[in-house]
């Protein structure tokens, strides 16, 4: 087997996340987001672990949603705020997926489609991120609308919230209690508004549905867990180490010379870079594990490969392996350095790096 760069998805630590959601979120019912393939996860593999442990799976793209149907015969999928005509209406019906109705005008083409079955629909309120979500009136007038119609099988009420890891919460305040109080004038209909952080730090926001993305892979957005329900990484990002070497003062590595030894130091070159989907951005410094143990990246990152200054680490040597991101080394943190968050690093590992299910 010749395997220099892989990622291994760990399921004890996704089932883990899984009940960490359902103990800080003891009355809701949870929709599990597993778009953009799972946050780079493998979808399938995600919703098969938490069959068991969640009441339904959310997707972005009707691809994802017909995907997952194949693998998910009877959960509730969720089919995210996309263009919906007619047509696709009637295909959605068809394979049983719930969809997002953000627009006023998909509601009317709704109201006005046959359908082979009846479907439900999460109509979607604009509380403020000013993304997709109809407003009050719109809301109001598409919920009457679609109340009496019987392709319609049942009506929940959604929004998303803009701000809800920040420090500041008026913003969240404001959404929540925009949606709410119009969804409670419209009648007893299940509300669903929180995402990991809202679930996390605004537990009143929890209501009827949750639906948790980054924290099911081991991210806590809001950096504010309750100690003891401290989450897990799933994905682990590694690579082997391919070389290294001795190098003096004033040696520079990699393009452009970005960096230079400063006196004598050890370089390790690993077989990662950013065609596997390692931010290129990665500043020197950036952490990186070797062997478990803590090391910084030392020049630029190149398409194949990346350098890391193992000085303090004499014993490295080609065939060690290098953790980029995951157990040991939240990605979040590696995130930080290159300006980015976990979700991006996640969902942007290429194909060629090999999968493994651990
Ligand atoms: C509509 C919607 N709900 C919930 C989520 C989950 O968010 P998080 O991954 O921060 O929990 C997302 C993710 O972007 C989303 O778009």
């Amino acid at each position: 087997m010749h395997r220099t760069t892989w990622v291994e998805f760990n399921s004890k630590a996704l089932r883990h996340n899984a009940a960490a959601v359902r103990r800080l979120a003891p009355s809701a019912a949870i929709l599990a987001m597993v778009k953009a393939n799972g946050y780079g996860h493998g979808a399938d593999w995600v919703a098969k672990q938490l069959h068991n442990m969640v009441d339904g799976f959310a997707v972005a793209r009707f691809s994802e949603a017909l995907n997952l149907r194949g693998s998910q015969a009877q959960k509730r999928i969720l089919l995210l705020g996309t263009e919906l005509n007619g047509e696709q209406l009637q295909e959605c019906a068809r394979h049983h997926l719930d969809v997002v109705i953000h627009d006023i005008d998909t509601a009317k083409e709704l109201a006005n489609t046959s359908l082979a079955e009846p479907i439900t629909v999460w109509l979607k309120m604009n509380t403020g991120m000013n993304r997709l979500g109809m407003s009050a009136s719109e809301f109001a007038q598409a919920h009457k609308l679609l109340a009496s119609k019987s392709t319609v099988a049942a009506i929940h009420h959604m929004s998303h919230f803009s701000d809800a890891e920040t420090a500041d919460h008026s913003t969240t305040a404001l959404q929540y209690q925009r949606l709410t109080s119009l969804s409670h004038s419209l009648g007893d209909v299940p509300i669903s508004m929180a995402n990991s952080a809202a679930i996390i730090v605004h537990p009143q926001t929890q209501l009827d549905w949750v639906r948790p993305g980054i924290m099911l892979y081991g991210d806590d957005p809001s950096s504010s867990l309750p100690a003891g329900s401290d989450l897990q990484s799933v994905m682990t990002f590694k690579a082997k180490v391919l070389a290294v070497r001795d190098l003096e003062a004033g040696d520079a590595v990699g393009y452009n010379r970005r960096w230079q030894s400063t006196g004598k130091s050890r370089i390790a070159t690993i077989a990662a870079g950013y065609a596997d989907g390692y931010p290129r951005q990665a500043p020197d410094g950036t952490p990186v594990l070797i062997n478990g143990a803590r090391a910084s990246l030392a020049g630029r990152v190149s398409m194949d490969l990346m350098t890391v200054d193992v000085s303090h680490l004499p014993t490295v040597k080609a065939g060690d392996v290098a953790t980029l991101w995951g157990e040991q080394l939240p990605a979040a943190e590696v995130g930080q350095h290159c300006n980015t968050i976990s979700y991006e690093l996640f969902t942007r590992i290429t194909e060629r790096v090999e999968r493994i299910y651990l």
